[in-house]
């Protein structure tokens, strides 16, 4: 190429970038007036600061746009630095695919009711703030949430039934709030795909409904309440279940009846009033942890599997249960 013409060239994509950074720019002008909104809202905060209305909002910090539309599709704002309640605005990112807010202490306020705007909306996480008020019924009308996290919050009140409408839902975390009130007897039937249900560290009171029986999930945590009653409708030989806890609750029942599906690799029922003897059923299941202690169990503990692998912590302070790795029973 001739010398004076590649010069010219250099020149002009020099001048095109330098002089129109609109020609460069990839995000959408109604996305990017809607973030310096919520910048504005949060008083123009420091962790905001590349935030710059000179750039383009999708190279800015926390923001991505979607590589075709380059409609922004997500917003996770990490690690503090916010304080107030999630601005309304949030909910006039209609092509928002993830919404994230984490170790936000000074975030305060309920979630923000203009979330049920966002219909495309795949993850909401919420965790590590101190959002507060109640678990809102509209979360079920944001039919693909594949994964809904509200833990570790500051959140009150009972958690809406209607949450087992949502057809996609992987992950149901409502873990560490103060949520009360019994769990939803829809959770046995949930629509479409049945999540893993985190409801632990909460003040959740009442019986576990008899409709879990129908329920086909991986992972329940459930510690950490105040549950009643009967719990055996969790497990059974065609259960899919491979990591239980229930630890922590008020849940009395006889386990010797109990039957256990081979799925189950971790179970944790410390700190109830379960009765009966430990299931010559459990010898079978591969169990990588168990722990039974703090109950009112009695009789040998079955010889065989893994069973013999726990340290005796597992089973302490039970009625009378005995065999290795506790003492013999003479
Ligand atoms: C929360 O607010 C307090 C008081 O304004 C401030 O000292 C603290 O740094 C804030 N924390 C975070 C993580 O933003
Ligand atoms: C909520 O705020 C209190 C102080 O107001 C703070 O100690 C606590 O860590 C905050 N919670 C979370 C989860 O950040
Ligand atoms: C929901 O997800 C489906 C499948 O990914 C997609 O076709 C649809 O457009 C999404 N709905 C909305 C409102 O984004
Ligand atoms: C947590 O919620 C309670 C009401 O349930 C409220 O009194 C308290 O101030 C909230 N804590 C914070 C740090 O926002
Ligand atoms: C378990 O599944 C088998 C075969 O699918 C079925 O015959 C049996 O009735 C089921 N048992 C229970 C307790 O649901
Ligand atoms: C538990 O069930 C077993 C087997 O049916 C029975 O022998 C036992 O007496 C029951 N234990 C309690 C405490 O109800
Ligand atoms: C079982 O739980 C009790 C009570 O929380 C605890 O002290 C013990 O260390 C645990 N043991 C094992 C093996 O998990």
């Amino acid at each position: 190429m001739d010398l004076k013409l590649s010069t010219l060239l250099c020149l002009t994509l020099l001048f095109s970038t330098i002089l129109s950074p609109a020609l460069s720019e990839l995000c959408n002008p109604k996305d990017k007036k809607v973030l310096l909104q919520i910048k504005k809202a949060f008083n123009d905060p420091y962790a905001l600061s590349s935030w710059n209305p000179k750039t383009d909002c999708c190279d800015w910090y926390s923001v991505t746009c979607d590589s075709t539309t380059n409609r922004v599709n997500s917003l996770t704002l990490f690690s503090g630095g916010l304080s107030g309640q999630i601005p309304p605005q949030v909910g006039d990112l209609p092509y928002l695919e993830l919404l994230q807010f984490h170790k936000q202490p000074n975030l305060t306020g309920p979630i923000q009711p203009s979330i049920a705007k966002l219909k495309s909306l795949k993850e909401l996480r919420l965790s590590w703030t101190n959002i507060s008020g109640s678990v809102p019924d509209f979360l079920s009308q944001l039919k693909n949430l594949t994964f809904l996290e509200l833990s570790f919050n500051n959140l009150s009140g009972s958690i809406p039934s209607s949450l087992s409408q949502l057809p996609n839902l992987d992950a149901l975390h409502l873990d560490r709030n103060k949520l009360t009130g019994h769990i939803p007897k829809s959770f046995g039937e949930f629509h479409g795909s049945v999540p893993e249900l985190y409801l632990s560290h909460n003040q959740l009171s009442g019986n576990i409904p008899t409709s879990l029986a129908k329920l086909d999930f991986n992972r329940i945590d459930f510690s950490r309440n105040k549950l009643e009653g009967d719990a055996s409708m969790i497990f059974g030989l065609n259960k899919t279940a491979q990591i239980v806890d229930l630890s922590r609750n008020l849940l009395e029942f006889n386990l010797s009846k109990v039957e256990f599906s081979k799925s189950l690799t971790s179970l944790d029922l410390n700190h109830n009033k379960i009765t009966g003897s430990i299931p010559v059923g459990l010898t079978q299941l591969d169990l990588q942890f168990l722990n039974v202690s703090y109950n009112r169990l009695c009789g040998q503990i079955p010889v065989g599997g893994k069973l013999q692998s726990f340290d005796s912590s597992a089973y302490i302070h039970n009625r009378c249960l005995c065999g290795a790795p506790l003492p013999s029973c003479t």
